[in-house]
């Protein structure tokens, strides 16, 4: 018996105790409750994302002040928690208090690095004009109120605008700038927005029909929307002085190497970059060794499949082939969405009860993406069911999609991929804090709270792999799909390393992967502009599989004839995403409780 099972039995039968116990669990939830509340008021959009109206209209300071004075407040909360008596709590809670050290201290652990990205805050990928959709979409529009917040929040966008130039400024100062191809389209990208009226831009929206809709006066409805016009023409002008900057003065002092380890320090930086997304320490050169490894053996069996079916020439030439072959196109966009539902809901849903239990009641549904975004994408529902888990598929040339990669796409993005993860994750009923994660912000890693991506997309790729044990790959062409796309996550871990620690160009990176994918290359090239904008991030999902792969290895070889592979699946996903080191805590103490010999392996990267 472990000595947290003596203290729990212990607890049922002294009562004064109970008391001590009921004092850590409350202090925990409150601390947890508390730093959720002050993350809200500091990141005001994801407050607005979580549901909360209370900070609607505000913008995130992104002063220079802002460094320290979130440094202070999360130091605080460390403390908080520390004094806090994690044997007083129950499993759960123990994981809990785990997952909330992990995330305070990750990011009061990079401080040094504030100096960094986090001075970057623009870039092809990441603005807040990229997405306006958004902002109008998670914002209410019910009351007079919802609508002052939105003004408020226009009217303070240009002074954030004059934040953001201010840091760029300072990283030019500092000499820890973007590689030019990270700002190159931004430019190009604002201009977009502003060579449209304010009038007719999509941030206007609300001002039409929707305002018109609203029981108000006439006059109030005049005075709001002249307010808002006038707040979006100073956001115009605000942004066009960031256009300028960005085209005349940032663009000539980018950095001069393409990946970070070129920056002071760059080796050391790159080092934390990759330990906050992998949630894991782990060195660049055995990052990289292993992507190597990962490559020859998914290399290795696309050449069975190659060689059983006769073909002659290399995986590229393989995958063109493929991608030519009519009988893997579908006429029109309502023949692709009826086979997505099709594989979902007759092929996979049915056979999910091998591997899974307790499988919350809470389908996902397929619809046709609005934008012309991913080809795929997952959108989680509300937690109480009311909105559903929702796979977007972007239809807009159904004549350019191929049939034979579906298959490993809706394993990842649906069941038992992130549709799965997040039903059991509403289910379990989590703190806030766990629930909402502030997926914004990637350019500040690692001064920044973690996200956890080597669970959620290590979980999905691990579930594409699932996706042959249930014998969901009914021929060797979608095999080829689900290879083409794990190859992809595997070749991420040679050249983020290479470019960023191993001095690779660009090119050499394109190359890597142009000859060993089917992605056509110019996709490749934004892939690997998106890595040298972030780095680390997209060592994540391959890492995060390996690491289930290897405890699942750990559990099983431990418990023998014990070990369920449901019981072992229910374990990963009720906990919600958790730090990879803390995976490992809760899968060493599902193997004690089973009655196994659990042992702390070494890294999984050895
Ligand atoms: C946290 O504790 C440390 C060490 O005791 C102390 O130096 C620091 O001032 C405390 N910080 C806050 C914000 O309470
Ligand atoms: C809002 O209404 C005005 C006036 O009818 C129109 O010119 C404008 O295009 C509309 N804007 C949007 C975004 O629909
Ligand atoms: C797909 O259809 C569009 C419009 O009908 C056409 O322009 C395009 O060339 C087609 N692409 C392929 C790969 O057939």
């Amino acid at each position: 018996m472990r000595a947290s099972q003596i203290i729990y039995l212990s607890l049922l039968c002294y009562m004064p105790l109970l008391r001590v116990k009921g004092d850590a669990s409350a202090d925990l939830a409150s601390a947890e409750q508390a730093f959720f509340t002050w993350h809200e008021q500091q990141a005001p959009e994801y407050s607005t994302d979580a549901g909360s109206k209370a900070f609607n209209d505000r913008l995130a300071d992104l002063s220079m002040g802002a460094f320290d004075a979130d440094y202070f407040a999360v130091e605080g909360f460390i403390n908080r928690t520390q004094a806090i008596d994690r044997s007083q709590l129950s499993r759960q809670q123990g994981y809990s208090y785990d997952i909330f050290l992990d995330t305070l201290t990750t990011f009061a652990s990079n401080y040094q690095w504030r100096q960094f990205g986090a001075l970057n805050p623009v870039n092809f990928m990441e603005s807040f004009y990229l997405d306006l959709d958004y902002i109008i979409d998670i914002a209410p529009f019910d009351t007079k109120g919802d609508y002052e917040n939105y003004i408020a929040r226009l009217e303070a966008r240009p002074k954030q605008i004059n934040q953001i130039m201010d840091r760029m400024h300072e990283a030019i100062r500092l000499g820890t700038t973007y590689n030019l191809v990270s700002v190159l389209k931004v430019p190009g990208q604002i201009a977009e927005v502003i060579n449209t009226p304010p009038v007719q831009s999509t941030l206007f929206k609300p001002f039409n029909e929707t305002l018109d809709k609203l029981t108000l006066g006439q006059t109030d409805k005049d005075d709001m929307r002249a307010r808002g016009l006038q707040g979006l023409r100073g956001v115009w002008t605000a942004l066009n002085r960031l256009k300028t900057f960005i085209s005349d003065d940032y663009s000539y002092h980018t950095r001069g190497t393409y990946g970070v380890g070129g920056l002071p320090s760059g080796g050391s930086f790159y080092r934390a970059c990759l330990k906050w997304h992998l949630s894991l320490d782990t060195s660049p050169p055995q990052v990289h060794q292993l992507g190597m490894r990962e490559v020859d053996r998914i290399t290795h069996n696309m050449q069975k499949v190659m060689s059983r079916q006769a073909f002659q020439g290399t995986v590229a030439e393989y995958y063109t082939k493929l991608k030519a072959d009519p009988q893997f196109h579908r006429s029109s966009a309502d023949e692709i969405l009826k086979d997505f539902r099709n594989l979902i809901f007759n092929r996979i849903y049915p056979k999910l009860p091998q591997l899974f239990k307790d499988i919350p009641d809470n389908k996902v549904v397929v619809k046709p993406l609005p934008y012309d975004g991913p080809y795929g994408m997952y959108s989680s529902g509300s937690d109480d069911g009311s909105r559903p888990g929702t796979f977007y598929v972007n239809l807009r040339r159904p004549n350019e999609t191929s049939t034979f990669t579906m298959v490993s796409l809706t394993l990842h993005e649906t069941v038992p991929g992130h549709h799965l993860q997040y039903v059991y994750q509403a289910a379990a009923k989590l703190p806030s804090f766990q629930r909402h994660i502030d997926y914004n912000k990637y350019y500040a890693v690692p001064y920044h709270f973690p996200f956890y991506t080597a669970y959620t997309e290590g979980w999905a790729l691990y579930s594409e792999f699932l996706g042959e044990e249930l014998g969901v790959y009914q021929d060797d062409y979608e095999l080829m799909g689900r290879y083409g796309d794990e190859i992809f996550r595997a070749c991420r871990l040679v050249v983020d390393t290479g470019m960023h620690y191993l001095g690779w160009t660009r090119q050499k990176a394109i190359e890597y992967i142009s000859a060993r994918t089917p992605m056509p290359q110019a996709e490749v090239e934004i892939e690997v502009d998106r890595y040298l904008t972030w780095p680390g991030q997209a060592c994540a999902y391959k890492i995060g599989e390996l690491k289930i792969k290897e405890l699942r290895q750990r559990a099983s070889s431990a418990l023998g004839d014990k070990f369920d592979i449901r019981d072992f699946h229910s374990l990963l996903l009720n906990n919600g995403p958790v730090p990879l080191k803390v995976m490992e805590t809760i899968v060493d103490d599902f193997i004690s409780d089973q009655g196994g010999n659990a042992h702390s392996g070494g890294p999984i990267v050895g």
